[in-house]
């Protein structure tokens, strides 16, 4: 589904990092559309900027010249602060290490991002509930964590991304520390929702999988070379 109206809109956007003296440019001069509803791979390898350019659209970094516009909205020079709120309402975001709190259960980890909204805490459960079994997980509502396997602990990171019913999900190697049955289910949920008119991008080295996206972009030493 592509309804060809821009969510993404960057353009000539360079990142550079500073490690002492050495100062490293992890994005070239990069320029992208993406429109709402697409389903796109970001395939590269190791060390090519995917993440990187992940944070920048995510909103948890901003880039060091060039221009980003989020929803028709300039993000490129915004504070944290505004960054945080942005992510808040637009962004759902999935890590390869699934990051969950380890001390609180699927349920609670779910709601969190509702929290930051001043939603009350019944209203919070029910909702987290109701996403978690959408997801297959009904029983596994009081699990911590460590409770659950790699591929329910992606799921309950999912549905915690899927909360605040945000305009788009951004997937860092979300299969990248699961088995492959697991990462098969990951993907078909991430085609479920792009189904479902949701604008998903998924970050990937392997081709096999990024193949099922829509849309390809490669990226390689900071720059985009192919757009399928
Ligand atoms: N915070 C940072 N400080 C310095 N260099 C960084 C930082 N983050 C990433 N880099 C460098 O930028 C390049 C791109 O990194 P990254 O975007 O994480 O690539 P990928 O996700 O494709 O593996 C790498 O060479 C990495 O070492
Ligand atoms: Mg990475």
């Amino acid at each position: 589904m592509n309804n060809n109206r821009p969510l993404i809109q960057i353009t000539d956007i360079c990142k550079t990092y500073q490690t002492g003296k050495i100062i490293f440019k992890a994005l070239k001069n990069v320029s992208l559309t993406i429109n709402k509803g697409e389903y796109i791979a970001i395939l590269g390898q190791s060390g090519s900027g995917k993440s990187t350019l992940m944070q920048i659209i995510g909103c948890l970094s901003t880039p060091t010249s060039g221009n980003y516009l989020l929803d028709d909205k300039e993000v490129s020079k915004l504070s944290r602060n505004e960054l945080a709120k942005i992510r808040n309402q637009k962004i759902g975001f999935v890590f390869q290490s699934f990051n969950l709190l380890s001390g609180i259960t699927a349920v609670d980890n779910v709601a969190l991002p509702l929290v930051y909204r001043g939603i009350s805490m019944g209203k919070r459960i029910k909702a987290a509930k109701n996403i978690l079994t959408k997801l297959n997980l009904a029983d596994h509502f009081n699990h911590r964590p460590n409770e659950l396997s790699g591929g329910q602990q992606q799921r309950v990171a999912i549905a915690r991304a899927l909360i605040t019913e945000p305009e788009v999900i951004l997937a860092d190697e979300p299969t990248g520390n699961l088995d492959s049955e697991s990462g098969a289910e990951v993907i078909k949920i991430f085609e479920g929702l792009h189904a479902l008119g949701k604008t998903i991008i998924f970050v990937t080295h392997d081709l096999a999988l990024a193949k099922r996206a829509e849309r390809i972009i490669q990226i390689h030493d900071g720059q985009i070379m192919v757009k399928f």
